[in-house]
């Protein structure tokens, strides 16, 4: 497949995922708050300063750092997917926050004048992209000298079995490929080392990165399920094409991988890990 129609299937998808995302904010905002607020605290943002969110989805840390850039500042709240941007508008709206611009921006090529910016916040989406290292020289090239970059990413699927379980019951019964390595996906910058020097090799300085653990919980298995298709549109269509017995015998089969992380009342606590970085342009 070209890079060009890997790019434009990825959009597509993303687009096709927005409602659900949209359904799912507040639970996946919920789990993953604290690294949003690491974020915000890492760019330092001051009154008057104009912020960038990259792949903000639903636009949640970028919001955050809205608030603290008011009075005379502005949040660009950017996704290439405008369905992603609908529910960061609904969002905005709901908060009353009004310092924001939507801009439909592909993180590869991102369509600002160079040192325009005094921070650039990315949760969850350079790993995603078909080449992250272009994407990351973009964002020095928008940011100030001086201008600092707040990211997070997935850190390794050992470390994350709340999506590599999923993964692992698909691909043992021959319903998905495995992940190729090196392709863009969930895990592609799991590893710190690897993420420093990209940081380090687009041009940044004074790099730092972190490890956080939290726990994704869901009340039961049919909630881990339903909110596996609303922020997954592959997985979605993957089930819904499914006979049902197979279907049927993939939950059973994912139910039984997910135990030891089931309580008595069948509520699930799982674990996850992001790693998260800060640079200076
Ligand atoms: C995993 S979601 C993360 C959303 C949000 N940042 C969060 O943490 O909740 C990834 C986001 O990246 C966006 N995205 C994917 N490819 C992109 C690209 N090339 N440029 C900009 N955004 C992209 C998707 O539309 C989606 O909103």
């Amino acid at each position: 497949m070209s890079d060009v129609s890997a790019r434009e299937q990825s959009r597509r998808r993303w687009e096709a995922s927005a409602e659900g995302w949209g359904r799912r904010r507040g639970e996946f905002q919920a789990a993953v708050l604290g690294l949003s607020h690491r974020m915000v605290d890492w760019i330092q943002p001051q009154p008057g300063h104009r912020v960038l969110e990259l792949a903000a989805g639903p636009g949640d840390t970028g919001l955050l750092a809205a608030e603290l850039i008011a009075p005379g500042g502005t949040l660009i709240c950017s996704d290439v997917a405008e369905g992603m941007l609908e529910v960061a508008r609904r969002r905005a709206a709901e908060l009353g926050i009004t310092n924001v611009e939507f801009a439909e921006l592909d993180a590869e090529w991102i369509d600002l004048p160079t040192a325009t910016v005094d921070a650039v916040l990315c949760r969850f989406g350079y790993m995603l992209l078909s080449d992250p290292a272009v994407a990351l020289r973009e964002t020095r090239r928008v940011l100030r000298p001086g201008g600092r970059v707040a990211l997070a990413v997935w850190a390794d699927a050992m470390a994350n079995p709340w999506m590599s379980l999923r993964v692992r019951e698909l691909v043992r019964r021959g319903l998905s490929e495995p992940p190729a390595p090196g392709a863009p996906g969930m895990f592609a910058l799991a590893d710190p080392t690897a993420l420093a020097e990209l940081l380090a090799d687009s041009g940044f300085v004074e790099i730092e990165v972190e490890a956080v653990d939290f726990l994704r919980s869901h009340e039961s298995l049919a909630a881990y399920w339903s909110e596996a298709r609303d922020l997954g549109v592959e997985f979605a269509r993957l089930t819904d094409a499914l006979a049902p017995a197979v279907r049927e015998e993939l939950y059973q089969g994912l139910g039984e991988a997910l135990a030891p992380y089931t309580g008595d009342d069948g509520a699930i606590s799982i674990p996850a890990r992001a790693l998260m970085a800060s640079a200076e342009a």
